[in-house]
């Protein structure tokens, strides 16, 4: 039987660590702001920013709202960014994705300032990470390494197999693994044998997109099991990219959908604003 990875107490201790430090930085007169900016109105991105601004407010971190209509221009857009990028009281600069079609995301990524991309999306900071440089990483990756290592799990010379190549989770999730010393192995939609590869793993992570796709017969007895998917089922009720029953008993390691890398993405993005304010 697998131990169950607590991304919800994780994320709660983290983010409690957070609260102190700004709390120290508060009784020196500094104070820390995030601009968050929405366009449109998608249910699930209301309900990511909302979590977003709650968890600003739980730490002492100034949110500074930004909800746009749907018909908001590529270039008023870009230029509250540019506004934002020169504002000395503004720290992190978050803007939620999706954006609506007639905006450019990548625009939009380029045009926030690398020291303020707390999402770390922008190119600067993602080819940080290919060099091993300082930089603001993607916040899902970034909590799963926060995830292993304070599970006193061991990611040094270990076989870490990543299922997906999004440029949000898998892309920076293996050089994350390659910077901790794991030999890495990333798999995606046209991946043969993808069952004979993910049995070689130690440490299997799950970002493929589709309901309780990965079972037990795509597990190694023993393995880590991190599942990234969120997805509702049939009773809707949440599931991750892997069966949870199946792969349980078989794995050492594993995180539950909901409560496991979910709540960790908030917690890197509190981190990556606090050391946006410190640097
Ligand atoms: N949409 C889904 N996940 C994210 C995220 O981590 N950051 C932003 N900006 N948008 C998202």
């Amino acid at each position: 039987m697998a131990e169950k990875i607590d991304g919800k107490l994780i994320s709660q201790q983290i983010k409690d660590e957070l609260k102190e430090k700004v709390a120290a930085l508060a009784a020196e007169g500094k104070t820390c702001a995030l601009a968050v900016i929405q366009v449109g109105n998608d249910p699930a991105s209301s309900v990511y920013v909302g979590n977003k601004k709650k968890t600003c407010a739980y730490i002492g971190i100034e949110s500074i709202a930004y909800e746009l209509p749907e018909e908001t221009s590529e270039q008023e857009l870009l230029d509250i960014i540019d506004k934002l990028n020169k504002d000395p009281k503004v720290n992190g600069i978050l803007c939620q994705l999706p954006l609506p079609s007639h905006i450019n995301e990548d625009h939009v990524i380029h045009a926030i300032s690398p020291e303020k991309d707390v999402d770390g999306f922008h190119p600067r900071n993602v080819g940080a990470l290919v060099i091993g440089e300082k930089g603001f990483v993607s916040c899902t990756p970034a909590g799963i390494i926060q995830l292993l290592k304070r599970s006193n799990i061991e990611i040094a010379g270990k076989h870490c197999v990543v299922i997906g190549r999004s440029n949000i989770v898998g892309k920076p999730m293996a050089l994350l693994m390659l910077r901790e010393n794991a030999t890495v192995t990333i798999c995606h939609s046209r991946t043969q044998n993808l069952k004979e590869i993910c049995k070689e793993a130690d440490i299997l992570i799950v970002a493929i997109g589709k309901p309780k796709f990965i079972n037990a017969d795509y597990v190694k007895e023993g393995a880590v099991v991190i599942d990234v998917g969120i997805h509702r089922n049939e009773d809707n009720k949440l599931c991750g990219d892997v069966d949870f029953d199946s792969v349980e008993p078989k794995a050492s390691y594993i995180t539950p959908v909901p409560g496991g890398v979910g709540p960790m993405t908030i917690a890197m993005l509190m981190n990556n604003c606090v050391e946006a304010f410190m640097d």
